[in-house]
């Protein structure tokens, strides 16, 4: 099937001279955005005291394949608010993590930036979370080089669950010293975790890669979806103002409906591509176009629930079906990258949230990632699909393979064991236990949401743990880890295809 595609491309290259004059002229305009984004960039990364400043919509910021940018319902991405104010001790906002220029997460290239024009003293690398451990000797290695913020969550019995777990939990590698302490009886974990994007709000179906923050107010349902996202985010941004940025109260009501106003309005993605050219001319790529995306709980659920009664489509992401007979080759690898995504087969064995034992179910990408356009899941669906594991104690042969396509940083391992439930037995191993730690269920070790895949360009590295360096990487992890059988020239198609969400 795509053996017929690329012969006209090939067939017809742009005159040499044609092709210079294209490509200066593509350099020049490039040097000219180049200077206005990077100037942006060091003034919002630098989090000085903006008053009354405002980003235009689609305002473009550079990353390594084209620009990304944000479309405010709102007419323009407002930086003056209380989002961008600092409202605890340590000089952190909520943009510290959640950078415009990143698609509202945050970048390792960027972090890296601001460690070296800082000098280390950005409000980002703050000890609290900043630093592998809150107390001790500071040290910023896993944010600066992958991006990654430390997490400390309590063992249950806690907030959500006050059972003892099914399990228990001791730390087999503890790197920085502070995997798992106890204070007055309570055991804390810390687990290192990349900013998820502050952006494409109203497409979630879980709020932090736990689901943590919807476990009270779930996102399940279309008559209460609108009133529980806004209680949640409404938590969730007080929790994040009394833990990263260390206030000793929380935000007043109407910092708070400001802050959870704004990053509703917003909509990021990525804008133009180096060699596809705009995403949005002639297709449906971009911001603006997501802005107007129909979305409510579960629909097109790919396990038959969406509440519509609508049956599964597997194909999720139409936004590029145009490029199809593109005579741009870019655009047209884009395109089928797309089918790809939406099509191809993949073998998904030993998925915890998905299968059980040996069950093996061929599914394609948009199995998990279902919802029209922007690809997380509809429902709440968290999965465990290996990213977290440790090679050391890895045994599915599957995992193994795709774990050595990735770079993981050196991260702490749990080791869980299963003393109740149907699971009693069991042992685990993983450096982040996710929904285990908010329910205490041994059927939720290492599970967590499946992520939004807008945006992505503007944010490396990938997966809740930043193990994937880069798009190339997950793809080779998803080839080895559920037996696609890619070719080369598949697996750039399918890369081409993700750095333009
Ligand atoms: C020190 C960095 C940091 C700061 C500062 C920060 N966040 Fe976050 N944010 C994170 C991390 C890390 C996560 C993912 C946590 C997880 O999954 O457990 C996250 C997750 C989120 C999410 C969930 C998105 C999703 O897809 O579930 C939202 C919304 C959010 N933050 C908003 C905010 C707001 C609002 C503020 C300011 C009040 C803020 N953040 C401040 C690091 C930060
Ligand atoms: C069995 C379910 C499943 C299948 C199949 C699947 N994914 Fe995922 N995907 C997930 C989950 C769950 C995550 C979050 C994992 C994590 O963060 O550790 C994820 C994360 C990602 C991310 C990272 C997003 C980010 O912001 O870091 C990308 C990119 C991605 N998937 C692309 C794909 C592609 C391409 C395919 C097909 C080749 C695919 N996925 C197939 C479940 C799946």
């Amino acid at each position: 099937m795509f053996e017929k595609q690329p012969s006209h491309v090939v067939s017809r290259p742009a005159p040499e001279s044609l092709r210079k004059q294209r490509f200066g002229m593509l350099r020049s305009k490039l040097r000219r955005r180049i200077t206005v984004c990077v100037v942006a960039l060091v003034f919002i990364a630098t989090g000085s005291a903006i008053a009354d400043v405002y980003l235009p919509n689609l305002f473009p910021f550079l990353d390594l394949t084209g620009f990304s940018g944000t479309y405010s319902n709102t007419g323009s991405v407002d930086l003056s608010g209380p989002f961008f104010q600092s409202l605890g001790t340590n000089g952190r906002t909520c943009g510290t993590c959640h950078a415009p220029s990143d698609t509202f997460g945050l970048s390792a290239v960027d972090a890296q930036f601001r460690y070296f024009i800082s000098g280390g003293k950005d409000p980002l690398f703050a000890q609290i979370d900043g630093s592998t451990c809150p107390t001790g000797t500071v040290n910023n290695s896993l944010v600066v080089n992958n991006g990654l913020i430390r997490i400390g969550l309590t063992v249950p019995p806690n907030t959500f669950d006050p059972d003892p777990p099914q399990y228990t939990i001791t730390a087999v590698e503890d790197p920085y010293g502070c995997a798992l302490t106890t204070s007055e009886g309570q055991q804390t974990v810390s687990v290192y975790r990349r900013p998820l994007p502050a952006t494409n709000l109203g497409f979630l179906s879980a709020v932090m890669f736990d689901g943590r923050e919807s476990f009270f107010y779930p996102l399940n349902n279309g008559q209460t979806f609108a009133a529980n996202l806004n209680t949640d985010l409404t938590q969730q941004a007080t929790d994040a103002t009394l833990t990263h940025a260390q206030a000793t109260q929380p935000p007043t009501a109407t910092q708070l409906s400001q802050i959870v106003g704004f990053e509703l309005a917003l909509n990021s993605a990525q804008l133009s591509d180096f060699f596809a050219g705009s995403l949005s001319k002639g297709a449906n790529g971009g911001a603006q176009f997501l802005s107007t995306q129909p979305y409510y709980p579960g629909i097109n659920d790919s396990l038959g629930g969406d509440p519509e009664g609508n049956p599964f489509t597997p194909n999720v992401f139409t936004i590029y079906t145009s490029f199809q007979n593109s005579r741009n080759p870019q655009q047209a690898s884009i395109a089928r990258g797309e089918q790809i995504f939406n099509t191809q087969p993949l073998t998904i064995s030993d998925v915890p949230g998905l299968t059980t034992g040996t069950q093996q179910i061929v599914g394609t990408c948009t199995t998990c990632h279902d919802t029209f356009n922007v690809g997380n899941h509809s429902f709440p669906l968290p999965l465990d699909i290996g990213t977290g594991h440790s090679l050391t104690y890895e045994t599915d042969p599957n995992i193994i393979a795709a774990l050595q396509q990735l770079q993981t940083p050196t991260l702490p391992v749990f080791e869980l064991v299963c003393t109740q439930g149907s699971l009693a037995g069991s042992t685990y191993y993983t450096s982040d236990p996710g929904k285990a730690l908010i329910t205490g269920q041994c059927s939720d070790i290492g599970r967590g949401k499946g992520l939004i895949l807008r945006g992505l360009a503007g944010r490396a590295p990938y997966f809740h743990n930043g193990v994937a360096a880069n798009l190339q990487q997950v793809v080779n992890f998803y080839n080895l880890r559920f037996q696609i059988g890619l070719s080369q020239q598949q697996m750039q198609d399918l890369v081409n295809f993700l750095q333009t969400l």
